[in-house]
């Protein structure tokens, strides 16, 4: 029996990169997986083709959480999702993992990059999560993908690092709230890793400063990252809530 049969996810940002692997490793250990993306629907239908190419299956979801609007309509989305596979509708596991960065100095940041980094990265999860409360499963699980910059201080992060930040004390704030539901709430740390969104990690010339940095002499991958949300997840991760877990090979030490 897979550890998490039965179970249905969403993650969100499933196109690429981190998402991309946690939907597959969620569907490899059992999971229906909703796949969540804004606007690259081939790269999410890769993701589902992996997943089902690993024996697993999900489903799409299109949504722009750069605006309110698109919680909403995912929220939406995804509840005539559930209603087709359950009776109450109910999703056991959210991974609040979309987000964007923006590398700029205090100097050079404008009102609107601070409100689109704001409403992506901090107030479009926690609007998902408020309003998918009343269908989350008891004993379920939120993983909200924050970052190792919550901890180190990097100048070219002063809106991203605090609103990551903003997301794990969320996660803390809700472990209490969620508790007498049976509900577990973590946020998971990556440090950095090779995707789109940090093309510095994958790049010859800037990657050895980096690598110098992670206690483990490698840059990771998103394979790095999945294992560790997908324990929190499981059974087996279910007494482990209200945690900032790092996920970084010992980045900054
Ligand atoms: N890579 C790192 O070094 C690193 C380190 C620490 C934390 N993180 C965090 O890990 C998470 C995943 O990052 P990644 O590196 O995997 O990034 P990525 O490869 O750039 O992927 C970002 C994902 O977020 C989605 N997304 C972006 N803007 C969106 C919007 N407005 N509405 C809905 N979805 C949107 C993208 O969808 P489309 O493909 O449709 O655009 C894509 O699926 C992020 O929260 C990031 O802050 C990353």
């Amino acid at each position: 029996m897979k550890p998490l049969a039965d179970r249905i996810a969403l993650v969100t940002g499933a196109s690429r990169g981190i998402g991309r692997a946690i939907a597959v490793r969620l569907a490899q250990d059992g999971a229906l997986v909703g796949v969540h993306y804004r606007a690259e629907r081939d790269k999410a239908k890769e993701t589902l083709d992996l997943i089902r190419l690993g024996g697993g299956d999900g489903f799409l979801i299109a949504a722009d959480l750069a605006e309110p609007a698109g919680v909403s309509y995912l929220a939406a989305a995804l509840l005539g999702e559930l209603r087709t596979r359950r009776d109450p509708p109910k999703l056991d596991i959210l991974v609040n993992n979309a987000g964007i960065d923006d590398r700029k100095s205090i100097e050079q940041v404008t009102e609107a990059d601070f409100d689109r980094m704001l409403q992506i990265n901090f107030k479009s999860p926690f609007f998902l999560i408020q309003k998918l409360l009343p269908v989350v499963a008891d004993g379920g699980r939120i993983i909200n993908i924050s970052s190792i910059a919550a901890r180190l201080s990097f100048p070219t992060m002063p809106v991203y690092a605090p609103v990551k930040a903003a997301l794990s004390t969320l996660s803390r704030v809700l472990a209490v709230h969620l508790g007498p539901r049976g509900i577990t709430v973590n946020a998971v740390h990556p440090g950095a890793t090779s995707t789109d969104l940090n093309p510095a990690a994958s790049d010859p010339q800037r990657s050895g400063a980096i690598r110098d940095t992670v206690a483990l002499g490698r840059i990771a991958g998103p394979d790095d990252i999945a294992p560790v949300v997908a324990f929190l997840a499981s059974r087996e991760g279910g007494w482990i809530t209200g945690e900032t877990i790092e996920a970084s090979g010992g980045q900054g030490l």
